[in-house]
Order: C-alpha cells, then sequence, then structure tokens
C-alpha cells in the first residue's frame, strides 16, 4: 500500500468471472472453481470493510446463466442456498446488511427463502451492504421496473409526465442501492454482461487479468489504488 491519499470507493460492484478457468487449468471440474470463488467472494467482503467501502454487489448469477448446463444450473442453485446458510451469521456479526437483487421468476423457492432469511436476520445492519445479486439482468430489471411504473401510471398513482429518474429508481430491485463507483471485472473479459447498466452509468471500470478463485485483498487494494487515481468529471468540465 502507498502513503498516498487514497481515495476509497463508496459502492464496489463486482463481476466474479472466471471460476471455470480456473477450474480448468487445475484439471478439475467447474463446480472446484464455484467453491473456491465463493471463499474468495467473502474474504473480500471482509477485506473491503476494512478498507473503508461501504457497500458491494455481487453477481452470482445472472438471468442469462440459466442458459448453462442443467448440471451446473442445480450446482449453482444448491451451493448459494448453502452459502448464504453457512455465511450470514459471520456476516451479521461483522455488521453487514445483506439484501438480495434480482428477478424472482425462475430462481428456485430455497434459494429465495435462503435469500430473504438472510435479509431478515441483517435487515438492521448498518457498517456494509452486501447487494447478492441472484437471477439479476440489468435489462430484466429496467423492464420489470419500467412494468411496474406502467402498472401505478394506469392505476392513476403516478402521472406520466411527472416521471423521473428518482421515480424511476424507486421501481428498481433495490431502491436504496448507490451508484456504482467502482465496477471491477475479473478474468480479462472487458464487458459488463448486463450488470447494473442503471446504476453504474458513472462507475469506473476496472478490469483485471486475474481468474476470480485468484483474486484477494492485495488485488482488490490494486483495484481501489486505480480508481483512486481516476479522475471523475460527471460531466462537469
Ligand atoms: C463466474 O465464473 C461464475 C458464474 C457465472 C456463476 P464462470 O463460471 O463464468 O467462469 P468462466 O468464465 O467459465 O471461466
Ligand atoms: C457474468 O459472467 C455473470 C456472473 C459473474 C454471475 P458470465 O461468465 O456469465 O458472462 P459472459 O457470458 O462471459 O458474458
Ligand atoms: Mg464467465
Amino acid at each position: 500500500m502507498s502513503s498516498k491519499k487514497i481515495e476509497v470507493p463508496n459502492h464496489i460492484a463486482v463481476v466474479m468471472d472466471g471460476n471455470g478457468r480456473w477450474a480448468k487449468q487445475r484439471g478439475l471440474p467447474r463446480t472446484a472453481g464455484h467453491e473456491a470463488g465463493e471463499k474468495v467472494l467473502f474474504e473480500l467482503v471482509e477485506a473491503a470493510i476494512k478498507f473503508g467501502v461501504k457497500e458491494m454487489s455481487a453477481y452470482a448469477f445472472s438471468t442469462e446463466n440459466w442458459k448453462r448446463s442443467p448440471e451446473e444450473v442445480k450446482f449453482l442453485m444448491g451451493y448459494s442456498r448453502q452459502s448464504l446458510r453457512n455465511r450470514r451469521d459471520r456476516l451479521h456479526d461483522l455488521g453487514v446488511k445483506v439484501q438480495w437483487v434480482g428477478r424472482p421468476q425462475r430462481l428456485w423457492k430455497s434459494v429465495i427463502e435462503e435469500l430473504q432469511d438472510a435479509e431478515e436476520l441483517t435487515e438492521k445492519n448498518k457498517k456494509f451492504t452486501l447487494n447478492m445479486c441472484v437471477n439479476y439482468g440489468g435489462r430484466a430489471e429496467i423492464i420489470d421496473a419500467a412494468a411496474e411504473l406502467a402498472r401505478d401510471v394506469k392505476r392513476g398513482k403516478v402521472k406520466a409526465d411527472s416521471i423521473t429518474e428518482k421515480t424511476f429508481e424507486k421501481y428498481l430491485y433495490s431502491p436504496k442501492m448507490s451508484d456504482v463507483d467502482l465496477f471491477l471485472r475479473s478474468s480479462g473479459e472487458q464487458r459488463t454482461s448486463n450488470f447494473l447498466p442503471w446504476q453504474a452509468t458513472y462507475a469506473e471500470f476496472v478490469f483485471m487479468d486475474v481468474l476470480w478463485p485468484d483474486m484477494n485483498p492485495d488485488q482488490l487494494w490494486k483495484a481501489i489504488e486505480e480508481y483512486s487515481e481516476r479522475d471523475r468529471r460527471f460531466g462537469k468540465a
């Protein structure tokens, strides 16, 4: 860590990519990569808290990930359920508020229940927010918000002419989510893959060549240092 004053982002979004390739490099099944990746997420949550980050959004399962083999989808569902159950007490002790961000349709009922249990247990925590993005898709989120807003216009609850960004945000999966400051993707891929398009319009993007299971607190700090060197202008001159 350098002694220079580092600007720590408030909200980091992570696309945890590269689990499959990490496993393949080791001659292991893809599921072993997901297991290794799960440990890294919670290690990085603890590190982020120490660094002074306030919020993290973790892309755990996308609306496009249903296209994977039935075996892998089944593993990911069962494993996220187990992970939430195993991690929630520790997260609670750390003062983490867990928030599910995603679409209920198609998602396993048992996974939704586990997410809701974690939310209930941790709802009063204020130190840090962990948005678990499970069955999340950015376009799905915007479509679902638009549909609900249209229903409210029809019901006469909202006037179409007075819709603002603030109005619209209330219809997103997690209206309290803050704008993303640092959008971090591992594994060398340089794309967003439908993650948080509304919230990340002014995020700084950092792409790292490290596969997700090889990420560690030092790598996270490196990303924060890179973020800190950026000049965020938000359209101003
Ligand atoms: C990310 O790793 C984890 C999920 C999408 C659930 P991948 O499984 O996409 O790993 P690669 O991209 O195949 O290496
Ligand atoms: C993005 O990774 C989704 C998650 C990390 C959950 P993918 O591996 O699914 O994305 P693509 O297919 O490479 O764009
Ligand atoms: Mg991938």
